[in-house]
């Protein structure tokens, strides 16, 4: 059995990225964040985003707006970036406050600097197999990992738990591809999917992102499966500093024994959003200066 570790897989893409930078001339690629309020998760988030972008040698700038801001507001800063030459890679941290609506937002930002692949034109791309799409950081670094990892798709039952508009669904748009990795057999499962264990059990390779702690048990999986744990779950744990720990949607000292490789948490797709953005933030500068 193979732990994948994600977070040396994530540095390998980041010292990749940082070479290719560094090759280059004229002005650095540049990704602007656009932050609203103050909600600590994004503020850690974007923190670490700025941090990666800044190792690599790609520009970054954040715009910060209160939480009360109006539609209009944010859009004329969404407008001005999209304007803006410079700025090759636009991301507009989620969660919004209520009264913005997400999906306009992420539409509003230009589809050829959507880094974050949120944007309609981009998930249509993923669609149709065009290579000029982004695609969505979590689902670009499950494939990624896989491929990494050395894990053969083709003509492979991949079963995914979960048909989120961020994970799961792109997830099987790419392991269906006519690509590799890709060419897999899918399935996506969800919550009113019957018998699941018995479609789990087939699965060759398993991608669990429905965000419900040690969900997937070993009955559920056959032996010599490889399992991708997207989940991050906070349960309580009175021994931790904190008052809980992070655990994924497997049960992994369970799960493990039966698997050829399976990712941890922490430490497995999670380190991958990071340098997947980080390369689609080079990709548009590429894009740009075709
Ligand atoms: N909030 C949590 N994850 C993400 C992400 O990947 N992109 C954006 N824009 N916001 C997020």
């Amino acid at each position: 059995m193979q732990v994948i570790d994600g977070n040396a897989i994530a540095k390998s893409i980041i010292e990749e990225l940082t070479h290719a930078v560094g090759g280059l001339s004229g002005k650095p690629p540049a990704v602007a964040f656009i932050r609203v309020g103050e909600d600590p998760a994004s503020i850690s988030y974007v923190r670490k985003k700025q941090k990666t972008a800044e190792q690599i040698g790609i520009q970054s700038s954040l715009h910060r707006l209160p939480e009360d801001v109006s539609k209009e507001e944010l859009f004329e800063k969404i407008d001005a970036l999209n304007a803006d030459d410079a700025v090759h890679g636009i991301l507009v941290q989620a969660p919004l406050p209520a009264h913005i609506d997400e999906t306009e937002t992420f539409n509003r930002v230009a589809p050829d600097k959507d880094v974050d692949g949120f944007n309609t034109v981009n998930i249509g791309r993923l669609c149709q197999e065009d290579e000029r799409g982004f695609v969505a950081c979590t689902p670009a670094g499950i494939v990624e990992l896989i491929q990494r990892s050395g894990i053969e798709t083709e003509g492979r039952h991949v079963v995914i738990l979960g048909r989120s508009q961020i994970v799961g669904k792109p997830a099987a748009l790419l392991m269906m591809r006519k690509a590799v990795p890709g060419n897999a057999t899918v399935t996506l499962c969800h919550s009113r999917t019957r018998d699941l264990a018995a479609i789990t059990r087939q699965a060759d390779i398993l991608i669990a992102a429905i965000g419900r702690p040690n969900f997937v048990t070993a009955d559920m999986v056959q032996d010599g499966v490889a399992v991708i744990d997207v989940g991050i779950n906070r349960v309580e744990d009175a021994s931790r500093p904190r008052g809980y720990r992070l655990v994924g949607d497997v049960d992994f000292a369970a799960v493990a024994p039966k698997a050829a490789q399976i990712t941890p948490v922490p430490g497995g797709v999670g380190p991958m959003t990071v340098a997947m953005l980080m390369k689609n933030t080079y990709q548009a500068y590429r894009a740009s200066h075709i």
